[in-house]
Protein backbone atom coordinates (compact mmCIF):
# COMPACT_ATOMS: atom_id res chain seq x y z
CA UNK A 1 0.00 0.00 0.00
CA UNK A 2 1.68 3.62 -0.86
CA UNK A 3 1.32 5.03 2.76
CA UNK A 4 3.87 2.70 3.88
CA UNK A 5 5.83 2.29 0.95
CA UNK A 6 5.83 6.07 1.30
CA UNK A 7 5.90 6.12 5.29
CA UNK A 8 9.87 6.62 5.18
CA UNK A 9 10.22 9.87 3.10
CA UNK A 10 7.31 11.51 5.29
CA UNK A 11 8.72 10.72 8.28
CA UNK A 12 12.53 11.80 7.28
CA UNK A 13 11.67 15.00 5.96
CA UNK A 14 14.79 16.78 4.53
CA UNK A 15 17.44 15.40 2.13
CA UNK A 16 20.16 16.11 0.01
CA UNK A 17 20.23 16.42 -4.07
CA UNK A 18 23.47 15.83 -5.59
CA UNK A 19 23.94 17.81 -8.84
CA UNK A 20 27.39 16.51 -10.51
CA UNK A 21 28.56 16.25 -13.88
CA UNK A 22 30.53 17.28 -16.78
CA UNK A 23 29.11 20.57 -16.27
CA UNK A 24 31.30 20.96 -12.94
CA UNK A 25 34.16 21.66 -15.10
CA UNK A 26 32.60 24.91 -17.13
CA UNK A 27 31.18 25.49 -13.71
CA UNK A 28 28.47 27.79 -14.93
CA UNK A 29 25.30 25.70 -14.03
CA UNK A 30 24.02 22.33 -15.53
CA UNK A 31 22.21 24.16 -18.37
CA UNK A 32 25.45 25.53 -19.75
CA UNK A 33 25.20 23.33 -23.04
CA UNK A 34 21.76 24.31 -23.55
CA UNK A 35 22.05 28.22 -22.19
CA UNK A 36 24.98 28.75 -24.23
CA UNK A 37 24.12 26.27 -27.10
CA UNK A 38 27.25 24.52 -27.17
CA UNK A 39 27.43 21.39 -29.59
CA UNK A 40 28.21 17.93 -28.62
CA UNK A 41 31.83 18.37 -30.10
CA UNK A 42 32.26 21.73 -27.99
CA UNK A 43 31.29 19.99 -24.86
CA UNK A 44 33.66 17.00 -25.16
CA UNK A 45 36.91 18.34 -23.77
CA UNK A 46 35.03 18.23 -20.74
CA UNK A 47 34.26 14.87 -21.12
CA UNK A 48 38.03 14.13 -22.16
CA UNK A 49 39.30 15.95 -19.43
CA UNK A 50 36.48 14.84 -16.54
CA UNK A 51 38.87 13.24 -13.40
CA UNK A 52 37.74 14.07 -10.15
CA UNK A 53 40.28 12.96 -8.62
CA UNK A 54 38.83 14.33 -4.89
CA UNK A 55 35.71 12.28 -5.09
CA UNK A 56 35.38 10.74 -1.28
CA UNK A 57 31.38 10.10 -1.58
CA UNK A 58 31.93 8.75 2.24
CA UNK A 59 32.83 12.70 3.03
CA UNK A 60 29.83 13.74 1.06
CA UNK A 61 27.78 11.43 3.27
CA UNK A 62 29.26 12.26 6.62
CA UNK A 63 28.38 15.79 5.65
CA UNK A 64 24.26 14.64 4.92
CA UNK A 65 24.11 13.34 7.86
CA UNK A 66 25.99 15.04 10.32
CA UNK A 67 23.67 18.07 8.57
CA UNK A 68 20.26 16.03 10.03
CA UNK A 69 19.97 14.95 6.35
CA UNK A 70 18.18 11.31 6.44
CA UNK A 71 18.17 10.60 2.48
CA UNK A 72 19.82 11.88 -0.50
CA UNK A 73 19.59 11.19 -4.54
CA UNK A 74 21.93 11.92 -6.98
CA UNK A 75 22.60 12.65 -10.46
CA UNK A 76 22.94 9.43 -12.64
CA UNK A 77 22.06 11.21 -15.99
CA UNK A 78 21.56 14.97 -16.52
CA UNK A 79 20.22 16.98 -19.48
CA UNK A 80 23.38 16.44 -20.69
CA UNK A 81 23.01 12.82 -21.11
CA UNK A 82 26.50 12.14 -19.24
CA UNK A 83 26.27 9.00 -17.16
CA UNK A 84 27.55 9.19 -14.07
CA UNK A 85 27.69 5.50 -13.98
CA UNK A 86 28.44 1.88 -15.71
CA UNK A 87 25.67 1.85 -18.22
CA UNK A 88 26.03 -0.90 -21.19
CA UNK A 89 24.30 1.31 -23.44
CA UNK A 90 26.61 3.96 -24.17
CA UNK A 91 30.22 5.17 -23.73
CA UNK A 92 29.89 8.24 -22.67
CA UNK A 93 29.76 7.39 -18.95
CA UNK A 94 31.90 8.02 -15.97
CA UNK A 95 33.70 4.44 -16.56
CA UNK A 96 34.80 5.44 -19.89
CA UNK A 97 36.24 8.80 -18.77
CA UNK A 98 40.14 8.96 -17.03
CA UNK A 99 37.95 8.68 -13.64
CA UNK A 100 36.95 5.07 -14.64
CA UNK A 101 34.91 4.93 -11.72
CA UNK A 102 30.96 4.48 -11.21
CA UNK A 103 30.52 7.39 -9.81
CA UNK A 104 26.94 6.62 -8.60
CA UNK A 105 27.84 3.04 -6.87
CA UNK A 106 30.01 4.34 -4.92
CA UNK A 107 28.07 6.99 -3.85
CA UNK A 108 25.01 4.55 -3.03
CA UNK A 109 27.16 2.63 -0.91
CA UNK A 110 28.36 5.28 0.67
CA UNK A 111 25.48 6.84 1.44
CA UNK A 112 23.63 3.49 2.34
CA UNK A 113 26.64 2.25 4.61
CA UNK A 114 26.08 5.87 6.60
CA UNK A 115 22.84 4.82 7.63
CA UNK A 116 20.88 7.26 4.49
CA UNK A 117 18.44 6.22 2.16
CA UNK A 118 20.15 6.99 -1.14
CA UNK A 119 18.06 7.40 -4.27
CA UNK A 120 18.81 8.61 -7.92
CA UNK A 121 18.23 11.48 -10.27
CA UNK A 122 17.59 10.40 -13.83
CA UNK A 123 17.04 12.83 -16.62
CA UNK A 124 14.76 11.70 -19.53
CA UNK A 125 15.60 14.85 -21.58
CA UNK A 126 19.30 13.89 -23.29
CA UNK A 127 21.57 16.64 -25.05
CA UNK A 128 23.38 14.07 -26.38
CA UNK A 129 21.66 11.21 -27.83
CA UNK A 130 21.31 11.41 -31.92
CA UNK A 131 17.52 10.44 -31.75
CA UNK A 132 16.36 12.94 -29.08
CA UNK A 133 14.60 15.83 -30.90
CA UNK A 134 17.04 18.83 -31.59
CA UNK A 135 15.98 21.26 -33.78
CA UNK A 136 12.48 23.02 -32.69
CA UNK A 137 13.07 21.88 -28.98
CA UNK A 138 12.13 24.08 -26.41
CA UNK A 139 15.72 23.49 -24.79
CA UNK A 140 17.87 21.32 -26.73
CA UNK A 141 21.27 23.06 -27.36
CA UNK A 142 20.88 22.53 -30.85
CA UNK A 143 17.34 24.06 -30.97
CA UNK A 144 17.60 27.02 -33.46
CA UNK A 145 20.96 25.22 -35.39
CA UNK A 146 19.56 25.19 -38.71
CA UNK A 147 22.15 22.50 -39.82
CA UNK A 148 19.67 20.29 -37.59
CA UNK A 149 16.38 21.67 -39.51
CA UNK A 150 16.29 18.24 -41.27
CA UNK A 151 17.61 15.66 -39.01
CA UNK A 152 15.92 12.79 -38.53
CA UNK A 153 15.74 11.47 -35.10
CA UNK A 154 14.10 7.60 -33.95
CA UNK A 155 12.47 8.81 -30.99
CA UNK A 156 11.39 5.55 -30.09
CA UNK A 157 14.82 4.70 -30.24
CA UNK A 158 15.83 7.01 -27.74
CA UNK A 159 13.10 5.67 -25.39
CA UNK A 160 14.44 1.94 -25.73
CA UNK A 161 17.51 4.01 -24.78
CA UNK A 162 16.07 5.34 -21.84
CA UNK A 163 13.78 2.53 -20.28
CA UNK A 164 16.96 0.49 -20.71
CA UNK A 165 19.08 2.82 -18.72
CA UNK A 166 16.25 3.12 -16.01
CA UNK A 167 15.88 -0.97 -16.33
CA UNK A 168 20.01 -0.70 -15.62
CA UNK A 169 19.63 1.79 -12.15
CA UNK A 170 16.79 -0.39 -11.01
CA UNK A 171 18.14 -3.89 -11.59
CA UNK A 172 21.96 -3.51 -10.99
CA UNK A 173 22.34 -1.23 -7.92
CA UNK A 174 20.62 -3.06 -5.03
CA UNK A 175 17.75 -1.47 -3.71
CA UNK A 176 17.10 2.39 -4.73
CA UNK A 177 14.82 4.35 -1.93
CA UNK A 178 13.65 6.75 -4.81
CA UNK A 179 13.71 7.96 -8.13
CA UNK A 180 13.83 11.43 -9.14
CA UNK A 181 12.71 11.44 -12.96
CA UNK A 182 13.42 15.25 -14.63
CA UNK A 183 11.81 16.78 -16.65
CA UNK A 184 8.29 16.82 -19.24
CA UNK A 185 7.47 20.03 -20.54
CA UNK A 186 5.02 20.78 -23.62
CA UNK A 187 4.22 17.77 -25.37
CA UNK A 188 7.26 15.67 -23.96
CA UNK A 189 5.44 14.45 -21.48
CA UNK A 190 3.71 11.06 -19.97
CA UNK A 191 3.22 8.55 -22.66
CA UNK A 192 5.42 10.59 -25.20
CA UNK A 193 8.09 8.84 -22.32
CA UNK A 194 6.38 5.30 -22.93
CA UNK A 195 5.36 6.51 -19.19
CA UNK A 196 2.85 3.98 -18.13
CA UNK A 197 5.50 1.05 -19.26
CA UNK A 198 8.35 2.88 -17.71
CA UNK A 199 6.83 3.45 -13.99
CA UNK A 200 5.33 -0.05 -14.53
CA UNK A 201 9.21 -1.66 -14.69
CA UNK A 202 10.35 0.95 -11.81
CA UNK A 203 7.47 -0.12 -9.23
CA UNK A 204 8.10 -3.98 -10.71
CA UNK A 205 11.93 -3.95 -10.28
CA UNK A 206 11.80 -1.73 -7.26
CA UNK A 207 8.80 -2.40 -5.34
CA UNK A 208 9.43 -0.41 -2.28
CA UNK A 209 10.39 2.94 -4.22
CA UNK A 210 9.06 6.66 -4.63
CA UNK A 211 8.79 8.20 -7.31
CA UNK A 212 8.31 11.52 -8.23
CA UNK A 213 5.68 13.42 -10.70
CA UNK A 214 8.03 14.62 -13.14
CA UNK A 215 7.40 12.06 -16.18
CA UNK A 216 4.41 14.39 -16.45
CA UNK A 217 5.26 17.52 -14.87
CA UNK A 218 8.21 19.60 -13.42
CA UNK A 219 8.66 22.12 -11.10
CA UNK A 220 5.70 24.45 -12.06
CA UNK A 221 3.36 22.39 -12.30
CA UNK A 222 1.42 19.20 -10.38
CA UNK A 223 0.55 16.47 -12.86
CA UNK A 224 -2.36 14.26 -12.26
CA UNK A 225 -1.36 13.34 -8.39
CA UNK A 226 -3.57 16.21 -7.49
CA UNK A 227 -6.60 15.28 -9.42
CA UNK A 228 -8.97 12.38 -7.68
CA UNK A 229 -7.60 10.25 -10.83
CA UNK A 230 -4.41 10.32 -11.38
CA UNK A 231 -2.71 8.71 -14.01
CA UNK A 232 -0.01 5.31 -13.87
CA UNK A 233 2.87 7.69 -13.93
CA UNK A 234 2.00 10.60 -11.70
CA UNK A 235 4.34 9.44 -9.30
CA UNK A 236 4.12 9.07 -5.48
CA UNK A 237 4.81 13.21 -4.66
CA UNK A 238 4.82 16.26 -5.89
CA UNK A 239 8.13 18.60 -6.70
CA UNK A 240 7.58 22.30 -6.25
CA UNK A 241 11.04 23.66 -7.17
CA UNK A 242 12.58 26.98 -5.06
CA UNK A 243 9.21 27.50 -3.80
CA UNK A 244 7.29 26.76 -0.96
CA UNK A 245 3.46 25.96 -1.88
CA UNK A 246 1.65 28.93 0.22
CA UNK A 247 -0.88 26.25 1.80
CA UNK A 248 0.76 22.96 0.67
CA UNK A 249 -0.78 20.80 -1.88
CA UNK A 250 -3.80 18.60 -1.32
CA UNK A 251 -6.55 16.90 -3.91
CA UNK A 252 -9.59 19.14 -4.83
CA UNK A 253 -11.41 16.56 -1.88
CA UNK A 254 -8.92 18.33 0.39
CA UNK A 255 -6.56 14.93 0.74
CA UNK A 256 -3.01 15.87 1.36
CA UNK A 257 -0.38 15.10 -1.48
CA UNK A 258 2.83 14.50 -0.75
CA UNK A 259 5.19 17.34 -1.82
CA UNK A 260 9.20 17.89 -1.59
CA UNK A 261 10.53 21.26 -2.45
CA UNK A 262 13.53 20.78 -4.12
CA UNK A 263 15.71 23.82 -3.94
CA UNK A 264 19.08 25.45 -4.11
CA UNK A 265 21.58 27.23 -1.91
CA UNK A 266 22.67 29.43 -3.87
CA UNK A 267 21.45 29.96 -7.62
CA UNK A 268 22.87 26.81 -9.61
CA UNK A 269 21.96 23.21 -8.91
CA UNK A 270 25.42 22.38 -10.74
CA UNK A 271 28.59 23.99 -9.73
CA UNK A 272 28.87 26.95 -10.75
CA UNK A 273 32.52 29.20 -9.53
CA UNK A 274 31.39 32.36 -9.23
CA UNK A 275 27.62 32.19 -7.77
CA UNK A 276 28.18 32.95 -4.00
CA UNK A 277 25.11 33.87 -3.25
CA UNK A 278 24.21 31.79 -0.83
CA UNK A 279 21.68 31.98 1.87
CA UNK A 280 22.51 32.50 5.52
CA UNK A 281 21.67 28.93 7.41
CA UNK A 282 18.86 30.92 9.27
CA UNK A 283 16.85 30.70 6.02
CA UNK A 284 17.57 27.22 5.44
CA UNK A 285 16.60 26.02 9.07
CA UNK A 286 13.11 28.48 9.03
CA UNK A 287 12.32 27.26 5.47
CA UNK A 288 12.55 23.87 6.33
CA UNK A 289 10.34 25.08 9.18
CA UNK A 290 8.25 26.35 7.10
CA UNK A 291 8.04 23.52 4.79
CA UNK A 292 6.92 20.61 7.53
CA UNK A 293 4.71 22.46 9.11
CA UNK A 294 2.61 22.62 5.96
CA UNK A 295 3.11 19.11 5.72
CA UNK A 296 6.47 18.96 2.91
CA UNK A 297 9.83 17.99 2.28
CA UNK A 298 13.17 19.98 2.08
CA UNK A 299 15.47 18.54 -0.57
CA UNK A 300 18.39 20.90 -0.69
CA UNK A 301 20.82 20.79 -3.10
CA UNK A 302 24.39 20.48 -3.67
CA UNK A 303 26.68 20.65 -6.59
CA UNK A 304 30.16 19.33 -6.05
CA UNK A 305 33.26 20.65 -7.66
CA UNK A 306 35.18 19.05 -10.59
CA UNK A 307 37.19 17.94 -8.61
CA UNK A 308 34.42 15.73 -6.96
CA UNK A 309 34.52 18.58 -3.57
CA UNK A 310 30.98 20.24 -2.19
CA UNK A 311 32.34 23.55 -2.41
CA UNK A 312 33.06 24.97 1.39
CA UNK A 313 29.91 27.81 1.49
CA UNK A 314 27.96 24.58 1.35
CA UNK A 315 30.14 22.39 3.83
CA UNK A 316 29.76 25.13 6.33
CA UNK A 317 25.92 26.44 6.19
CA UNK A 318 25.29 22.95 6.31
CA UNK A 319 27.57 22.07 9.34
CA UNK A 320 25.45 24.99 11.16
CA UNK A 321 22.37 23.24 10.19
CA UNK A 322 22.71 20.16 11.31
CA UNK A 323 24.05 21.82 15.03
CA UNK A 324 20.60 23.10 14.71
CA UNK A 325 18.54 19.62 13.85
CA UNK A 326 20.72 18.34 16.96
CA UNK A 327 19.17 20.28 19.27
CA UNK A 328 15.73 20.24 17.78
CA UNK A 329 15.25 17.69 15.09
CA UNK A 330 12.64 16.03 16.76
CA UNK A 331 10.10 19.04 15.87
CA UNK A 332 11.12 17.85 12.06
CA UNK A 333 11.27 14.40 11.80
CA UNK A 334 8.19 12.69 11.74
CA UNK A 335 6.37 15.61 12.25
CA UNK A 336 3.72 17.52 10.00
CA UNK A 337 1.22 20.17 9.83
CA UNK A 338 -0.54 21.07 13.48
CA UNK A 339 -4.02 21.61 11.53
CA UNK A 340 -3.73 25.32 13.63
CA UNK A 341 -3.25 28.73 12.76
CA UNK A 342 -0.34 29.78 12.16
CA UNK A 343 1.09 31.75 15.48
CA UNK A 344 2.28 35.32 15.23
CA UNK A 345 5.93 34.70 15.96
CA UNK A 346 7.14 31.58 13.97
CA UNK A 347 5.28 28.31 13.43
CA UNK A 348 3.43 25.12 14.94
CA UNK A 349 4.82 21.78 13.58
CA UNK A 350 2.77 18.40 15.20
CA UNK A 351 3.91 14.76 16.55
CA UNK A 352 0.57 12.70 16.41
CA UNK A 353 -1.90 14.02 18.86
CA UNK A 354 0.33 14.70 21.75
CA UNK A 355 3.23 16.80 20.68
CA UNK A 356 3.22 20.10 19.46
CA UNK A 357 6.49 22.45 18.58
CA UNK A 358 5.93 26.25 18.47
CA UNK A 359 9.06 27.94 16.32
CA UNK A 360 9.57 31.03 18.00
CA UNK A 361 12.00 32.88 15.00
CA UNK A 362 10.58 36.42 16.23
CA UNK A 363 11.39 38.35 19.50
CA UNK A 364 7.92 38.60 21.44
CA UNK A 365 7.96 41.61 24.25
CA UNK A 366 5.13 39.32 26.54
CA UNK A 367 5.22 35.38 26.98
CA UNK A 368 4.98 33.69 23.35
CA UNK A 369 1.27 31.81 22.76
CA UNK A 370 -0.16 29.05 21.38
CA UNK A 371 -4.14 29.49 20.82
CA UNK A 372 -7.01 26.75 21.38
CA UNK A 373 -4.53 25.16 24.41
CA UNK A 374 -5.45 26.01 28.08
CA UNK A 375 -2.75 24.87 31.37
CA UNK A 376 -5.20 22.05 32.34
CA UNK A 377 -4.49 20.55 28.33
CA UNK A 378 -0.81 20.42 28.46
CA UNK A 379 1.30 17.92 30.98
CA UNK A 380 4.65 19.57 30.06
CA UNK A 381 6.55 22.67 27.81
CA UNK A 382 10.62 22.59 27.01
CA UNK A 383 13.04 24.46 25.38
CA UNK A 384 13.56 21.06 23.21
CA UNK A 385 17.28 21.70 22.66
CA UNK A 386 18.44 21.69 25.93
CA UNK A 387 15.33 20.12 28.02
CA UNK A 388 14.77 22.75 30.10
CA UNK A 389 11.65 23.57 31.78
CA UNK A 390 9.39 26.46 30.60
CA UNK A 391 6.83 28.41 32.69
CA UNK A 392 3.22 28.58 31.42
CA UNK A 393 2.21 30.38 33.99
CA UNK A 394 0.21 33.31 33.38
CA UNK A 395 1.04 37.08 34.41
CA UNK A 396 -1.86 39.79 34.97
CA UNK A 397 -0.62 41.00 31.44
CA UNK A 398 -2.60 37.65 29.77
CA UNK A 399 -5.11 37.31 32.07
CA UNK A 400 -7.63 38.68 29.57
CA UNK A 401 -6.98 35.93 27.21
CA UNK A 402 -7.62 32.42 28.73
CA UNK A 403 -8.23 30.77 25.39
CA UNK A 404 -4.00 31.25 24.85
CA UNK A 405 -1.61 29.04 26.11
CA UNK A 406 1.55 31.15 27.33
CA UNK A 407 5.15 30.15 28.37
CA UNK A 408 7.34 32.25 29.43
CA UNK A 409 10.97 32.41 27.35
CA UNK A 410 12.32 34.78 30.36
CA UNK A 411 13.99 34.67 33.38
CA UNK A 412 11.27 35.36 36.05
CA UNK A 413 10.12 38.61 36.28
CA UNK A 414 12.40 40.09 33.61
CA UNK A 415 11.10 39.74 29.93
CA UNK A 416 14.17 38.58 27.68
CA UNK A 417 14.05 40.49 23.82
CA UNK A 418 16.50 37.63 23.02
CA UNK A 419 15.29 34.18 21.89
CA UNK A 420 17.27 31.21 23.20
CA UNK A 421 18.21 30.79 19.57
CA UNK A 422 17.51 33.96 17.57
CA UNK A 423 18.00 31.50 14.14
CA UNK A 424 14.70 29.53 15.89
CA UNK A 425 13.70 28.47 19.25
CA UNK A 426 11.81 25.79 19.48
CA UNK A 427 9.05 25.13 22.59
CA UNK A 428 8.25 21.03 22.75
CA UNK A 429 4.81 21.25 24.52
CA UNK A 430 3.41 17.72 25.16
CA UNK A 431 -0.37 17.09 25.49
CA UNK A 432 -1.86 15.23 28.26
C1 LIG B 1 15.04 21.82 -13.08
C2 LIG B 1 16.37 22.10 -13.76
C3 LIG B 1 17.30 20.94 -13.59
C4 LIG B 1 17.40 20.52 -12.15
C5 LIG B 1 16.02 20.29 -11.58
C6 LIG B 1 16.07 20.01 -10.09
O1 LIG B 1 14.41 20.79 -13.77
O2 LIG B 1 16.15 22.27 -15.13
O3 LIG B 1 18.58 21.32 -14.06
O4 LIG B 1 18.11 19.29 -12.14
O5 LIG B 1 15.23 21.44 -11.75
O6 LIG B 1 14.75 19.82 -9.63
Amino acid sequence: MSGSRTSWFTHDRFGMVIHWGLYAIPARGEWVRSMEKISVEDYQKYFDEFNPDSYDPKEWARIAKDAGMKYAVMTSKHHDGFCLFDSKLTNYKSTATKCGRDLVREYLDAFRGAGLKAGLYYSVIDWHHPDYPHYGDNFHPMRDNEAFKDAKHDFENYLDYMHGQVRELCTDYGKLDLLFFDFSYGKMSGEKWRGTELMKMVYDLQPGIVVNNRLEASGDQYGSIVSNNPSPYAGDFVTPEQIIPPNGIRRPNGEPVLWESCLTMNNNWGFSQFDKCFYPPEVIIRKLVEIVSKGGNMLLNVGPDARGRIPEESVKLLQTVGKWMRGNGASIYGCGGSGRAKPDFGRLTAKGEKFLYLHVTEQTICPVYIQGIKPADVKKVRLLSTGAELSTENTWVTAGYPDYLFIRLDEHGRPSYSLPDPMCTVIEIELK
